[in-house]
């Protein structure tokens, strides 16, 4: 018996539960009822084809399951550990990934950060294929589940999919910042897009004691919030990195600033030449990369500057306006780092940064944490809200 992408129904099931296993095994499935969500999930259904990536992850060719020259490498990728890319948009010269399905590893770990109960209503942002849509449903049933994306096209092929497998979950095209109105509130929210704050819609519209599991832009950092009280979400960042595409408005494959133009270096005579003292072997740690962004403003980037064999021999921090270059020292991480920046000394606040990243006992990211109000005021923090460390996050959308 085959279904109708043609692929015979005990070969998808056999692939289905040796992914679960696969899961299970690398601790990311931690009980039996997200197991046979994977396990019963045709992951196929809902990745029919996927574009192969080239070592930049950028797009270069379709890999269609319904043609027979690519069905093999097509079953053996949508049922094996790997984040697939569904759909892109050319901007600003390359193919930029606007659709995916998640890697299962971490749609498995954040559905247990969700820590689901029977009862509970689910609302996902990002519906993307349908995949994590249809293991949601699986787990709490298919009227207990909405899901939103900003495409019309992505959201009428989710829905004929999770038709096909027998869920009809309400499914809508929209922003996601504004979270879905109909039918709140939720008990939990599931974000599988990056967003720069935490939306204030989602804290309205979600259930007293409800959670939020979230990535955030910022350091690839994924939230666990528990609405804390009527108008406030609060909760700490996950161990895990969780790196995302960003929630965009429609019509836009990414919001503006996403893509921060670095600007040139402005004439010597308006540039600092100095030395920083900062560990060249930090830049390698996503928690100080992390405590980096919380520093620097919001639209900062900070760019690796590498050599043939990848070793990292400098970063580039910059704005849209400011830019700011170290050199590390060749061989002897005891040598300053040779800096040259312009007025805004970009790397005057990653010095700072780093200083503080050493007082305060080189903090990772679990002890991160973050509140946010329905007025649209939200900060991280450091240990606990009232530590003193503290950094405002930007507002997501701008309370109306
Ligand atoms: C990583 S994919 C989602 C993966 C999906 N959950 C799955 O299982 O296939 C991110 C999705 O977020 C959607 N998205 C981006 N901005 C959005 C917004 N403002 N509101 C809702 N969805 C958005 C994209 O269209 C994309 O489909």
């Amino acid at each position: 018996m085959t279904d109708v992408t043609g692929v015979g129904v005990g070969s998808w099931r056999t692939r289905a539960c040796e992914l679960a296993d696969n899961l299970t095994t690398d601790g990311a499935i931690t009980g039996s009822l997200w197991r046979e969500a994977f396990q019963n999930t045709p992951r196929h259904v809902f990745v029919p084809r996927f574009w192969a990536l080239d070592k930049y992850n950028a797009p270069t060719y379709l890999i269609d399951g319904a043609d027979p020259a690519h069905q093999a490498e097509w079953l053996d990728a949508v049922y094996s550990d790997q984040f697939l890319a569904t759909q892109w948009t050319p901007q600003d010269g390359r193919r930029m990934i606007t659709s995916s399905a998640s890697l299962p590893t971490l749609v498995a770990r954040m559905l247990h950060l969700l820590d689901v109960q029977d009862n509970d209503r689910v609302l996902e942002i990002g519906t993307g294929t349908g995949y994590n849509t249809a293991l949601l449903c699986h787990r709490v049933g298919d009227t207990a589940v909405a899901s939103v994306d900003i495409d019309p096209i992505l959201v009428a092929e989710a829905q004929a999919r999770l038709a096909q497998i027998g869920y009809r979950p309400q499914i809508a095209a929209g922003d996601g910042a504004q979270g879905l109105q109909q039918d709140t509130p939720y008990s939990r929210i599931l974000s599988t897009c990056a967003s720069p704050g935490v939306p204030t819609e989602w804290i309205i519209q979600l259930a007293t004691e409800g959670k939020i599991v979230a990535p955030f832009i910022v350091g690839g950092a994924l939230a666990v919030l528990t609405k804390t009280g009527p108008s406030e979400v609060s909760g700490r960042l996950n161990s895990e990195q969780a790196w995302f595409m960003p929630l965009r408005p429609a019509d836009k494959p990414l919001p503006e600033g996403y893509l921060v133009d670095q600007p040139e270096p402005p004439p010597d005579q308006r540039q600092h030449h100095g030395t920083a003292e900062v560990d060249p072997g930090a830049f390698a740690d996503p928690d100080f990369r992390l405590w980096l962004c919380l520093h620097l403003p919001a639209d900062a980037r900070i760019i690796d500057i590498v050599n043939n064999d990848f070793t990292r021999t400098g970063v580039i921090v910059h704005t849209t306006e400011h830019r700011a270059t170290a050199e590390f020292p060749a061989g002897n991480t005891a040598s300053p780092s040779l800096i040259t920046q312009d007025e805004r000394r970009l790397f005057d606040t990653v010095e700072a940064a780093w200083q503080a990243w050493q007082r305060w006992g080189r903090p990772d990211r679990s002890r991160v944490g973050i509140t946010a109000h329905t007025d649209g005021t939200q900060n991280a923090w450091l240990d606990s809200p009232t530590s003193g460390m503290t950094w405002p996050l930007p507002t997501c959308p701008p309370p109306k």
